[in-house]
């Protein structure tokens, strides 16, 4: 089949946060993933390096942590000061034993030394208002005060400056530690949200929205909390995993079309609580959960329960879920104007593209390249891209284009193209107008769970080239 591309139009800067991701106190991420003392390549702190070495490529913006559900039973200061008194609680949102061993602190100088962002979440499950801004004294903390001096004598004497803040995570489902109705939530994340602007006006806060577009109350959860909220938060969240249980694989590849849906109805939302309070800034939306999840679940494994680093939801990837996260990952481009954030789901090992065997070696699945080439070569200009293309109807939609693309014009001058062939038998003979010459193009495939250099033909005025089957592709114009 045949199909057109034309890419002038700019929709936006592409925001470098674009390119996050999440590491929560959950199955193996921390304990035997980014943290094994003892093991041949930690650090003096206790980090694995191998698996540093696999996270610095895909050169994230931000890392937000310690949670996820895990987040809403924390207790923050029983991660902080000497290992030796720090509790061993029962932890009550993946059914584990949480050694504490890795905290604030610890979490927060690995950022550093790995080049990434933290972002932190707070308590609003199990914690207060109170506890949060305490929270917010001890890392960023500059006056001689109780928390901040806590941290000093911890051995960090500058504050941490950290400026992203999740208030909550989640706290529209029932498998939250103490869920909140919309309006419990509204108003503990608006007197929340207040108190910390209060503490440092230099922090940015994400609100919770819903946990992902099939619950019941999604729209309404976040006119809600926006009505509460909007004044004091810059941005509110968004979360969705996808799953292929049922084998409909020309549904799956078509799912990120919901993405894209649900985008537009919540950035409306946003615009509408600004427009019915009079507002003076727009918020932006934070997509800090997104990826595949459910190969693990089919698979029936149940770890046994109360473990510390009980391997829970380690995902297998297949062939097929990197056209997924692929195209997620061009939804999120071609929306650079209302995403401002966005978490890859996770990190490691928990539906992770980065996996490790405790004691031994560290590795990358299929959804790690799509990701890290768009982290690499997606920063620039995001330019909104006119396909024609054939298009199919499947279970739960119509008019499904085979072709799925982003484009990015680079600072450098580079032209990026991230594309998904969603087609199972036909390869797609694109042609690209281009408005300007480029002297080189590289045309990069993933079909199977292989890399491939393609041939991509080349001239000042088109560029054309073949996407083959079920294939996610990058073309590079330089
Ligand atoms: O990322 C795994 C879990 O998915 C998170 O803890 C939660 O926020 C979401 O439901």
């Amino acid at each position: 089949m045949k199909a057109t591309i034309r890419c002038t139009r700019p929709i936006s800067r592409v925001d470098e946060r674009l390119f996050s991701s999440f590491i929560e106190h959950m199955g193996r991420a921390v304990y035997t993933g980014i943290y094994e003392p003892g093991h041949p390549t930690a650090d003096e702190a206790g980090f694995r390096q191998d698996v540093a070495d696999l996270i610095r490529p895909l050169q994230l913006s931000h890392i937000r942590y310690p949670g996820g559900n895990f987040l809403s039973g924390y207790r923050w200061q029983d991660g902080i000061g000497p290992k030796e008194r720090r509790p061993v609680r029962p932890e009550l949102a993946w059914f584990a034993i949480e050694p504490n061993e890795v905290g604030t602190d610890e979490f927060l100088q690995w950022c550093e030394r790995v080049g990434v962002q933290p972002m932190l979440g707070v308590n609003l499950g199990t914690g207060t208002p109170q506890d949060a801004a305490d929270l917010l004294e001890y890392v960023n903390g500059a006056l001689p005060t109780h928390y901040a001096d806590l941290r000093r004598k911890n051995g960090h004497e500058a504050p941490y400056g950290v400026k992203l803040w999740c208030l909550g995570n989640e706290m529209d489902g029932p498998w939250q530690i103490c869920m909140k109705t919309a309006e419990e939530y509204g108003r503990i994340a608006c007197e929340t949200a207040k108190m910390l602007k209060w503490l440092d006006p230099t922090v940015e806060l994400v609100a919770c929205g819903s946990s992902f577009r099939d619950m019941p109350s999604f729209g309404s959860w976040e006119k809600t909390v926006l009505r509460h909220c909007y004044p004091y938060i810059d941005y509110i969240s968004l979360h969705q995993y996808y799953t292929n249980e049922d084998g409909d694989i020309p549904s799956f590849l078509a799912r990120s079309l919901e993405m894209e849906d649900s985008i537009r109805e919540i950035a409306a939302l946003c615009d509408e609580a600004k427009a019915e309070q009079h507002g003076d800034h727009d918020v932006a939306l934070s997509f800090d959960e997104w990826n595949v999840w459910y190969h693990f679940r089919v698979s029936g494994k149940d770890p046994e329960k109360w473990t510390v680093a009980r391997p829970i939801e380690e995902e297998d990837y297949d062939d097929v879920d990197p056209l997924v996260t692929g195209a997620m990952m061009n939804t999120l481009l071609r929306n650079a104007d209302r995403v401002k954030i966005a978490c890859l789901a996770q990190l490691v090992n928990v539906i992770a593209p980065i996996m490790t065997e405790p004691g031994g070696r560290a590795w990358v699945q299929t959804i790690y390249e799509p990701f890290r080439c768009a982290s690499v070569y997606g920063r620039g200009v995001s330019l909104a891209p006119e396909v024609e293309v054939e298009s199919y109807d499947c279970a739960i939609r119509k008019a499904v284009p085979y072709l799925d693309c982003a484009a990015v014009q680079g600072d450098d001058g580079s032209l990026n193209l991230f594309l998904v062939n969603r087609s199972a038998d036909e390869p797609i003979e694109a042609a690209l107008s281009l408005n300007r010459g480029y002297a080189a193009a590289s045309l990069q495939t993933l079909r199977g769970t292989a890399l491939a250099a393609l041939p991509c033909t080349f001239s000042p005025a088109s560029a054309a080239f073949t996407l083959p089957p079920r294939s996610w592709s990058m073309l590079r114009l330089n």
